[in-house]
């Protein structure tokens, strides 16, 4: 079976001479969560974004479920619908309640304006909203106004919104970052389980090393503008991943 995510020879410049990254290889194996690591400013984001073409890769090769990211804007469209993001900042529209929110998970599956609102969705895309809020713990909010919610109720209502896409693949980046120790292990506890169940291919970026060797199959460093370390996380140890920051 090809890989979910294959990346060759990318290559990410913003500007002449000023070079991100180069010769990337990466496969990401279908069902199989990988942790992304590397000092601030590594590129970690840039290259999680290039795989949709959020950002434009400079040059390289990157196939996506076996179809290549360099196609039309009908399969770019196609191949997006087929990817969840999870960010930092969850993105939430402060005003709409947590249910309308996670409904509009329900956008790039081509529901259009029957997903603008809990309210406008079919019966069965509003109780598809409902169960994957539940499966984040989460039912008992479901009214509330997502500007009312906690940073760690935001981000799980940001991974519910992810399910509610029905991805094969979920893209986060540093999904725990703006919480505190505890919440941002839950969520991430939760997160993990929940793609480990539903068979998603997933990459997060992470400066929690503890994170990235718990909840991962297989670490992936960069920095200079290269992979520093590709290995399974149950062979690493934190020390020598602390020695890749210094
Ligand atoms: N839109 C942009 N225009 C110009 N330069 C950019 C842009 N986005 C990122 N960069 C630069 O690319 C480099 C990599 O940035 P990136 O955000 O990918 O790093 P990162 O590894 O995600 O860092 P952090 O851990 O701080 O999130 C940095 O030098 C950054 O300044
Ligand atoms: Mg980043």
């Amino acid at each position: 079976m090809p890989a979910a995510i294959s990346i060759r020879k990318l290559a990410k410049s913003f500007a002449p001479g000023k070079q991100v990254f180069s010769g990337i290889d990466i496969d990401v194996a279908r069902g199989s969560l990988v942790a992304l690591i590397g000092a601030n400013g590594a590129g970690k984001s840039t290259l999680l974004r290039c795989i949709p073409r959020l950002i434009e890769p400079s040059s390289g090769d990157i196939d996506v479920l076996g179809q290549s990211v360099t196609t039309s804007a009908r399969g770019l469209r196609q191949i997006r619908s087929r990817i969840g993001f999870v960010f930092q900042k969850h993105n939430l529209v402060g005003r709409l309640s947590a249910l309308t929110n996670v409904v509009h998970g329900a956008q790039g599956r081509g529901y259009g304006a029957a997903a603008w609102s809990q309210s406008l969705a079919p019966r069965a895309i509003r109780s598809q909203a409902l169960e994957c809020l539940d499966r984040v713990g989460l039912l008992a909010i479901a009214g509330q106004r997502a500007d009312s919610l906690s940073g760690g109720q935001s981000q799980r209502v940001a991974i519910a919104r992810a399910l509610m896409q029905q991805p094969d693949i979920v893209l986060a980046d540093e999904p725990a970052a703006s919480l505190d120790p505890q919440a941002g292990d839950e969520v991430m506890q939760l997160f993990a389980s929940l793609m480990r169940k539903e068979k998603k291919t997933v990459v997060f970026t992470s400066h929690n090393l503890t994170h990235a060797l718990q909840f991962a199959d297989r670490v992936i460093a960069i920095g200079a503008g290269r992979i520093l370390l590709d290995a399974p996380a149950d062979r690493l140890k934190e020390a020598e991943l602390r020695g890749l920051y210094v």
